[in-house]
């Protein structure tokens, strides 16, 4: 395979503190690929009135890969106050960059995996039946939804007049008919058959090339008759093409109340946008949460992946750096998988999970101590420690395999 390109978007704050460690890590485990920097995030909305520039959608459209720090956004109001004097008043709108690039590319597939390391410190651990404690094994990989759903985009405060005009048609609009415009605020929630269709497709392929018992539907379709109706439909017509793994279907709140029942019993869950947001995070708590927390974002063409977390600007000064760079690793690994590197990503996988057992090395978080300049005197790990430790286990693990040779 011809070396790759990487389009590496550290983006705002602790984007810019674990981007660069993954990279050691990828060049550690012997992959090579040139990287090539490109801007996003908040700097961008306030000196170009873009967050996501139209040179980084060029760059993504050319290399295809991209790995993804964080940004970071601000509501409406606070956007529009921060934006360069010279840009103001000339109809610049603030959109997430993510969301925007999940549109542009047609990134439609989120994979986020939420597996367990064990000996984490952070993993759930539930009362038995009986006397004592049990860990179960968390290995769940939701499929969300990315480009439609209540993210779509699609909505309103104070809706133009056609708009209402066409609410009206429904029966159900009549109880919000007098609602006065600038008191009206609607999101609509958007399914098509295709995103659905690829996103159960992809669910249900990955439950069968990595041998996960089930999947699940986790909808609303007993309220959300439509949308959520039209999601369980197609995941039920897609089920039928996989004879072994059964569908399981459940509400998305219903599933939550259950998340610390039975999460081991879970494999590949799929959900539309909103409520795979939810449930991503929900069992993402339960195997060490945002320090873990990896993903991609899949498209037919474009592909790219990132930390869960965000940019937590009260850490991003911080000098030394303490937050945790695993979940930023892990997506790097997830972009190894997804371009047939699997060996490396395993090895990738296998250093974390040796210093996560070991638990000589961990951040601030692992501690469950608060996270601020005192962490590291408290016996915290920086985030470069971290990645050192990782390093190392890479390190001796090729050195036992060359002395095995
Ligand atoms: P956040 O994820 O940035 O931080 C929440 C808290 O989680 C932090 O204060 C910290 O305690 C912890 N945390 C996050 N990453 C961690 C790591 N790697 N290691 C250890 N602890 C970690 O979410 P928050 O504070 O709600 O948002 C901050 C900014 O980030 C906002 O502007 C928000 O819009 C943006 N954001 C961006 C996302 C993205 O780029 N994908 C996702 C979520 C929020
Ligand atoms: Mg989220």
């Amino acid at each position: 395979m011809a070396k790759p390109t990487i389009v590496t978007m550290p983006g705002d704050g602790i984007g810019n503190q674990v981007l660069p460690e993954a990279i050691r890590v990828l060049s550690a485990v012997g992959f090579e690929a040139d990287y090539i920097h490109a801007d996003i995030g908040w700097e961008c909305w306030i000196n170009e009135g873009n967050a996501l520039p139209e040179r980084t959608v060029e760059l993504l459209a050319k290399h295809k890969l991209g790995l993804f720090g964080a940004i970071t956004s601000k509501p409406k109001k606070e956007a529009d106050a921060e934006l360069k004097p010279a840009l103001r008043g000339k109809g610049y709108t603030y959109y997430s960059p993510i969301v925007t690039m999940r549109q542009r590319f047609g990134l439609d597939v989120c994979l986020r995996p939420c597996i367990g390391f064990p000996g984490n410190p952070l993993n759930f651990v539930r009362k038995k039946p009986g006397e004592g404690y049990e860990e179960p094994q968390v290995n769940v990989v939701v499929f969300r939804q990315n480009t439609e759903g209540l993210y779509a985009g699609v909505e309103w405060t104070n809706p133009p007049e056609q708009v209402r005009v066409a609410f009206a048609t429904h029966p159900k609009f009549k109880a919000f008919q007098n609602v006065k415009g600038e008191d009206l605020a609607v999101s609509l929630r958007i399914i098509t058959r295709p995103a659905a269709e690829r996103i159960c497709r992809a669910a249900f392929d990955y439950a069968k090339k990595f041998g996960y018992k089930n999947v699940t539907i986790c909808e609303k379709p007993n309220v959300l008759r439509e949308t959520s109706g039209l999601m369980e439909e197609v995941a039920k017509h897609v089920a039928r093409d996989y004879p072994g793994i059964p569908l399981w279907s459940t509400n998305i709140d219903a599933q939550t109340m259950w998340l610390t029942k039975n999460p081991e019993d879970y494999g590949c869950i799929i959900a539309s946008n909103l409520f795979g947001d939810v449930i991503s995070d929900a069992f993402a708590g339960l195997v060490g949460g945002l320090g873990f927390a990896a993903s991609g974002n899949i498209g037919k063409e474009v592909s790219v992946f990132e930390p869960t977390h965000g940019s937590a600007p009260k850490y991003a000064e911080l000098n030394p750096p303490i937050v945790n760079p695993i979940a930023m690793i892990l997506s790097a690994a997830m972009m190894l998988d997804h371009i047939g590197e699997s060996e490396k990503a395993s090895r990738v996988r296998a250093a974390i999970a040796e210093v996560v057992r070991e638990g000589k090395v961990r951040t601030y978080d692992m501690m469950r101590i608060s996270g601020g300049p005192k962490a590291i005197a408290q016996g915290a790990a920086s985030t470069t420690q971290m990645t050192d430790a990782i390093l190392a286990k890479l390190e001796r693990a090729s050195e036992t395999a060359g002395a095995a040779d």
